[in-house]
Formats: structure tokens, C-alpha cells, sequence
């Protein structure tokens, strides 16, 4: 079965947006799990524009499924990582103007940076993910410096304006799911999935786990968390039964 990992970033967003203490990721988290997700998946970022320090904290003592933590290669948030200790990592990029993580890791220029992180984390026991785009490249260097997982960058595809376009970016995106696996990688996807989008993706073979956020978030205003996290189940189960 396919794992589903819910990013509740935008419950806090939501929280953010007017500086009070509601809604509240850690009982977004416990409503997710109940209603099927398999992990529950929160970037804290530099700049600290959602998710806390303080809902991380509590997220790591009430996360029954796997506390999935999305983080840049920062000084400080690696501190915070490895006292946390979430039972996995998923080292993306970040740059302070972005609306969203724009793009994969740049494994190239940070191979020494992002191998030694690799070791701090496993030091901890930690399981390491690296989010890149599908280039077998990344794929390959994500492999040799001791990562486990790699998150395949789905946004090219989400966004692709033509049929033709999204065929592309579908195919790249299978390529990449062989090659992991080639690599002894554990392949999983996410970034920009919806309702709409997410079949072709859930139906690639060997994908293992894909994290979806913005989307579920989205229609939970309208349906509430529990139904919308099981549409989402329903579409994937869906997908792998053909
Ligand atoms: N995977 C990774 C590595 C991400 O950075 C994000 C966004 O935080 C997601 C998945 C989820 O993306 P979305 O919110 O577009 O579903």
C-alpha cells in the first residue's frame, strides 16, 4: 500500500495569519492520523512564517504514525533536528522569498554539507530523505551520500499547462522512481498534488509514499480535515487498484 504523509504547514498558517494560538497543528495532527494518514509531515522553516518550534516539541510526543520533518540545511534547524529527533528528515531547499519549496535540492554543489548531515542524522537514528527534482544525477548523489529515501519534486508536473507537457514531466518523474530503486533508494513524491492531479502519480510503481499538504488543507475548510484527508485516501487506493 501507499503511504500517505500529511503536511499540516497551513493549518498554522491559518494560526499565523492573525498571531493567535488557533488552529492548532498538534490537534490538526491527531485528526490526520485518526482519520488514516500514515505520517504527519511539518517544515519549519527559517523564518519561522508557520509551524513553531513549540507545535514541533509537542508534535514529537503526541505523533502515534511518524513525525516526518521537512527542513533546509540550517545551522539552527539542524540543532533543533537532532534534539527533536523526528523519526525522519526531509532536507529541502529554502530561500526566504519563495512562496513554497520552488525547486529540488542542488545535491551537486552541497554533496559534502548534505553528506555530513546525512551522518548526523543517522548518528540519531534518524531516517534521511533528500527532495530533488528527477534527474538521475541528483539521484545517483543522493544514493552516495549515505541518503535513504529520496522525495521526488512533483511541482513540474503539477504545473505542466499542456497534456503534452504533463506527459513529459510524468515520464521524467517515472524514470526517477526507476532509477531510486535502482539505487536502493526508498522513492517517494509530493509538492503541488491535489484532487485532480495526484492518479497518474499514485499509480507509478514503487512509489512508496506521497506527501500532500496545500490541497487537503484546502478542502478541509469546506469538508473538514477527517473527510478530506479520506477523499485523498479514497483517490490513491483508487489509483493502485487500476
Ligand atoms: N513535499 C515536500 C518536500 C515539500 O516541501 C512540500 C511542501 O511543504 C510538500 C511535499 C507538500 O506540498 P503541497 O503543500 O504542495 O502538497
Amino acid at each position: 500500500m501507499m503511504r500517505l504523509g500529511v503536511n499540516i504547514d497551513h493549518v498554522a498558517t491559518v494560526r499565523q495569519a492573525r498571531g493567535v494560538d488557533y488552529p492548532d497543528p498538534v490537534a490538526a495532527a491527531a485528526i490526520v492520523e485518526m482519520a488514516g494518514a500514515d505520517g504527519i509531515v511539518v517544515h519549519l522553516r527559517e523564518d519561522r512564517r508557520h509551524i513553531h518550534d513549540r507545535d514541533l516539541a509537542i508534535l514529537r510526543k503526541t505523533v502515534k504514525s511518524k513525525l516526518n520533518l521537512e527542513m533546509a540545511a540550517n545551522d539552527e534547524i539542524i540543532d533543533i533536528a537532532l534534539e527533536t529527533v523526528p523519526d525522519m528528515v526531509t532536507i529541502v531547499p529554502e530561500r526566504r522569498e519563495e512562496l513554497t519549496t520552488e525547486g529540488g535540492l542542488d545535491v551537486e554543489t552541497y554533496y559534502d554539507k548534505l553528506a555530513v548531515l546525512t551522518e548526523r542524522m543517522h548518528a540519531k537514528e534518524i531516517f534521511v530523505s533528500m527532495f530533488i527534482d528527477p534527474e538521475p544525477k541528483a539521484i545517483e548523489l543522493s544514493r552516495k551520500m549515505g541518503s535513504d529515501a529520496i522525495e521526488l519534486h512533483t511541482g513540474r508536473y503539477c504545473d505542466a499547462s499542456t497534456p503534452a507537457e504533463r506527459e513529459k514531466e510524468l515520464e521524467r518523474i517515472r524514470a526517477g522512481v526507476e532509477e531510486g530503486l535502482k539505487w536502493g533508494l526508498q522513492v517517494n513524491a509530493g509538492h503541488g498534488l491535489n484532487y485532480f492531479n495526484v492518479k497518474p502519480i499514485a499509480m507509478i510503481p514503487g512509489v512508496e509514499e506521497l506527501n500532500i499538504g496545500h490541497s487537503i488543507i484546502a478542502r478541509a475548510i469546506f469538508v473538514g480535515l477527517d473527510r478530506a484527508v479520506r477523499d485523498m485516501r479514497a483517490l490513491i487506493d483508487e489509483a493502485l487498484r487500476g
